[in-house]
């Protein structure tokens, strides 16, 4: 089974480290989505599944994987969503696995994990400083166990 998977993590690598579980669960290419001009032809056909990962950004994955996503062919093709962000949630997700199915995609999963970052790097709210301390340590090796356990169910239901 070929599989790829395309991923933003700008910050401090979090979804990086997640992808790379992935990625040795299930023998994947990984690419790091830094310009969307620096992809050009990636051929869809190719892969029997693609995954979509990125961290969060002021309530958003990046645009660039939207725009990324924009591109490619992706009728009928198997696609799942992977999200680290301060609070964790899948909700975050949701924006582009719309996308996804508005291009045709079927969504095989949603992942999403916690990642930790700084609050003062983006907001002087409160409420950031408070999810910065929980998410303190994260991704950890709890979020990677619950990775692998994700993409093993994703690619078993596809073997059946
Ligand atoms: C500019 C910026 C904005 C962020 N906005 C949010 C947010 O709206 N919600 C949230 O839960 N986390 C937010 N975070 C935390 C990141 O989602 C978290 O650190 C994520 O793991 C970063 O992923 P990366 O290291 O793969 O880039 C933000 C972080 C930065 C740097």
């Amino acid at each position: 089974m070929k599989s790829l998977i395309i991923y933003c993590s700008d910050y401090k690598n979090n979804t990086g480290r997640v992808s790379q579980v992935f990625a040795e669960k299930i023998d994947c290419e990984l690419i790091k989505l830094k310009n969307v001009s620096d992809i050009h032809n990636i051929d869809t056909a190719n892969y029997d599944i693609i995954g979509f990962g990125s961290g969060v950004y002021k309530e958003s994955l990046s645009p660039k994987l939207f725009r990324m996503v924009e591109k490619l062919n992706l009728i009928g093709k198997n696609v799942f969503v992977f999200s680290t962000s301060g609070v964790g949630m899948k909700f975050y997700n949701n924006s582009l696995v719309k996308l996804l199915k508005s291009k045709g995609a079927i969504i095989k999963g949603s992942f999403a994990c916690k990642g930790s970052f700084t609050s003062k790097d983006f907001s002087n709210n409160k409420i950031f400083a408070l999810m910065e301390k929980l998410s303190q340590g994260h991704p950890n090796g709890k979020d990677f166990k619950e990775a692998e356990e994700f993409i093993v169910k994703l690619v078993d239901s596809l073997n059946r």
